[in-house]
């Protein structure tokens, strides 16, 4: 009996769970490849402007994405407290994604413009200043750190030229400027209220 054979030989069991399990992943994962939704930015996207981009690798540094989520999922608690479930055409210039998967916090994806830029200040300064029972911690130095912008120039230049971000030579020429004296607070504000504005 062939399938004895198979079940008695561990070695050849091995070889074929691992082709059956390829199976169940190509399966999922190929079309996404070929598919225009999952690979082309949704129709109003526009790439991040230089502080924004600062904003975003602040963002990452501080470790927000340990709290944080940006995936709104497609159920019904999830759009209505945080909006449209988020689509994959809003993610094609993100690199890394900063989806996540921990919410010790709520979801982020469509926080843009939903608060002043006054009520992120102070709530990244000391939380606990706006909503009392906050466990977030505060983020006072974002307030006198000034932006390095030695580097912003060439984050431009990476994410045109590796990701194909349509990023203008005057967008990476006037990046350094753009963001010179600007503090890293207003920085990672102009970030989160961009967050999920671009799908109408
Ligand atoms: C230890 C976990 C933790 C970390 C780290 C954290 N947060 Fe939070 N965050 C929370 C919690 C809990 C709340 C809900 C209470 C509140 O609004 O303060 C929250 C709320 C928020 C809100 C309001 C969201 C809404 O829809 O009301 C924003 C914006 C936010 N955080 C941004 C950030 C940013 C930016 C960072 C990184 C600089 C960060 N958080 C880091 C836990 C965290």
């Amino acid at each position: 009996m062939k399938h004895e054979l198979i079940e008695k030989n561990v070695g050849l069991l091995a070889i074929f769970i691992v082709i059956a399990i390829s199976f169940g992943g190509l399966v999922q994962i190929t079309p996404l490849i070929f598919q225009p939704e999952t690979t082309e930015p949704v129709d109003g996207l526009v790439p991040y402007t230089a502080l924004e981009m600062e904003g975003r690798d602040i963002y990452i540094r501080e470790g927000c994405s340990n709290c944080h989520s940006q995936m709104i999922r497609p159920f019904r608690a999830e759009t209505e407290r945080y909006g449209h479930y988020s689509v994959a055409g809003e993610s094609v210039w993100e690199h890394p994604f900063l989806w996540g998967s921990k919410r010790t916090g709520p979801d982020l994806a469509r926080v843009g413009q939903r608060y002043s830029d006054e009520w992120h200040r102070v709530h990244l300064i000391n939380p606990r200043d706006v909503v009392p029972e906050s466990n977030m911690p505060g983020f006072p130095w974002l307030e006198e750190n000034l932006v390095d912008s030695s580097l912003t120039g060439k984050k431009l230049a990476l994410f045109k030229n590796h990701f194909g971000v349509p990023y203008t030579d005057a967008d990476i020429e006037g990046a350094e400027e753009a963001v010179k004296g600007k503090t890293e607070m207003e920085a990672l504000i102009a970030y989160l209220q961009v967050l999920g504005t671009a799908l109408k």
